[in-house]
């Protein structure tokens, strides 16, 4: 005979514990009541569940603020030291570059990734500190195992759970407290075990998972593989624009021309925009073949004052305001580079004052030695006028009593 009143016994229970005690409360107002009693009955573990924000709650639970702007803090301030950190060591340590004989490290140019560096460590910390402190996400909670809970917390019940982790619990303490203080339908919550798989989902879950575990390994192992090889193929592109539009390059085949090249030769008898050196004299400073002795321009007053405002924009910083070689970069990369700096000949030398003024205008326009060229940057005129300037400087250092008027050496010490 089959006992009916038995439990049927086909399936093991699976074994509970529990989780808290639950108790309801008809409003928000009953409930924050009650969350006084029980922070003041020195409960540590547990919550309030309430379908909107009460207010007053955290001071009712004795919530302490959070320690999340000290992490911010402290990972915003690793941050900007490590962008300190790796801009100084890079930039004058590792790999120091000299430029312009500028300093390897001032603390102005380094602010812009001090800053990014700074509020992305502080933002990593905000969202994981913010994660790591409310324990989110969660897709479970052992409160949800009671079903009035579930079907009315967030419709229009109050809810005050102790939670079996407290040190204090104990199960009929814990109920008579909150039955004493209001909470109606007390009831212990218990903690299911995990939920048990079924067998076969098992077995194929975890050959599902290997086997895409396995497909995941592909792309790394791809881009491994790219590493090492060379390929024709133009690198795969989600959005073209007009990075990879059909054009020909230097040296490519154009079968629009009848001798086939892509690269065109000038057109006899042409001249390109901007190009056009009639002026021997004037544009490359020389006269039959050789540097000009004397200025494309006549020499005037104006001429030499806009030669010395060129002169001290573009020549002063490496030769100096005197034309002595001393200029600030100079200066500098004398002492950064530790000997290896050529430094800028004066322009009082005697080699310098020999030079013609098509030579020195041929040293602005295409640079010399370790000079670099300004023809680029300073207009042909102004190179005239800084050419003139430059012999007036010259003329300043080597004076002699015939370059002073006649009726005005008697002024002189
Ligand atoms: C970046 C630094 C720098 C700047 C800027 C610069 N020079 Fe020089 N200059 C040098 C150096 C270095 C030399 C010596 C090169 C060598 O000996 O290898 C030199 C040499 C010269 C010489 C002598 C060349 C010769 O042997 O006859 C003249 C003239 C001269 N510079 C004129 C100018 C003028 C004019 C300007 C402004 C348009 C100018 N430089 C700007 C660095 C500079």
């Amino acid at each position: 005979m089959h006992d009916h009143t038995a439990k049927p016994q086909t399936k093991a229970e699976p074994s509970t514990r529990v989780f808290a005690v639950l108790a309801e409360f008809p409003s928000g107002d009953e409930m924050l009541e009650a969350a006084r009693k029980v922070r003041d009955a020195g409960y540590t573990k547990w919550d309030t569940h309430s379908p909107y924000p009460v207010h007053g709650i955290d001071e009712a639970m004795g919530i302490r603020r959070t320690i999340l702007p000290t992490i911010v803090f402290v990972c915003g301030l690793t941050g900007a030291l490590t962008g300190l950190a790796l801009q100084w060591w890079t930039s004058s340590v590792y790999y120091p570059v000299i430029v312009s004989g500028k300093p390897m490290f001032s603390l102005p140019a380094n602010i812009p990734i001090i800053f990014e560096l700074t509020v992305l460590f502080s933002a990593f910390g905000a969202v994981f500190g913010m994660f790591a402190l409310n324990g989110l996400p969660s897709l479970y909670h052992g409160i949800f195992n009671s079903g009035r809970f579930n079907s009315r917390m967030s419709t229009d019940r109050f809810y005050i759970s102790i939670e079996a982790a407290d040190p204090k619990f104990n199960r009929d303490s814990a109920r008579k407290l909150l039955e004493s203080i209001g909470g109606q339908s007390v009831e212990v919550v218990e903690e299911r075990a995990a939920v048990e798989f079924p067998p076969m989902l098992r077995k194929w879950g975890i050959t599902a998972l290997l086997v895409l575990g396995a497909f995941a390994l592909l792309p790394p192992l791809y881009t491994l593989r790219a590493r090492t090889r060379t390929s024709e193929v133009t690198r795969m592109q989600l959005i073209w624009d007009m990075d990879q539009q059909p054009r020909f390059r230097a040296q490519m085949k154009n079968p629009l021309f009848a001798d086939g090249r892509a690269m065109r030769p000038q057109v006899p008898g042409t001249v390109a925009r901007g190009e056009a050196f009639a002026d021997d004299h004037l544009h490359r400073g020389l006269v039959d073949g050789r540097f000009a002795a004397t200025n494309a321009l006549p020499v005037t007053e104006s001429l030499l004052q806009r030669g010395r405002k060129k002169f001290d924009i573009y020549c002063a910083q490496c030769h100096g305001l005197d034309g002595l070689g001393q200029g600030m970069i100079s200066v500098r990369a004398e002492r950064l580079q530790e000997g290896t700096w050529v430094p800028p000949l004066s322009l009082h030398d005697e080699v310098v004052r020999t030079r013609e003024d098509g030579h020195i205008f041929n040293t602005i326009t295409n640079g010399i030695r370790t000079m670099p060229p300004y023809g680029d940057q300073i207009r042909v005129e102004d190179r005239w006028a800084i050419v003139a300037y430059v012999r007036a400087l010259q003329r300043s250092q080597n004076a002699t009593l015939e370059d002073v008027p006649s009726d005005r050496r008697g002024e002189l010490p």
